[in-house]
């Protein structure tokens, strides 16, 4: 698996993702409570990027253009309007720096099936 050096931890904000991009993969790395986790960067509903309109409730990442929620840690569908989970991506983190393996991205939850979900 090859990983890419995309920030250091202090580069992560508290609330919201941070954007990292290599070739045409774009990624949201999120610190949740000290654990980083990594996503793709596009919603699943309608392709907003979730580091740039988004934000973290605890560890759920909110879709701040129609308010669909995910779980940062399967990408599963917390909230609709999205149905279809976020790709997750493997993270290391060595010291301070964090990696991300843009290549090796994986669908981690189940599509959801029902539109609507609760919780
Ligand atoms: S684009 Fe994210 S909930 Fe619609």
């Amino acid at each position: 698996m090859k990983y890419t050096k995309v920030c250091t931890l202090s580069d992560l904000p508290d609330d919201e993702g941070l954007k990292v991009v290599e070739g045409d993969t774009a990624v949201a790395v999120f610190n949740v409570n000290g654990k980083v986790l990594a996503t793709q960067d596009r919603c699943s509903h309608a392709k907003w990027s979730l580091s740039e309109g988004g934000y973290l409730d605890g560890d759920v990442i909110v879709c701040s253009l129609h308010m669909g929620k995910f779980c940062a840690h399967t990408g599963a569908v917390k909230m609709a309007p999205p149905w279809k989970p976020l790709k997750k991506y493997p993270v290391k983190v060595e010291g301070e720096d964090v990696f991300v393996a843009f290549e090796d991205g994986y669908f981690e939850a189940e599509q959801s099936k029902s539109k609507v979900m609760d919780g």
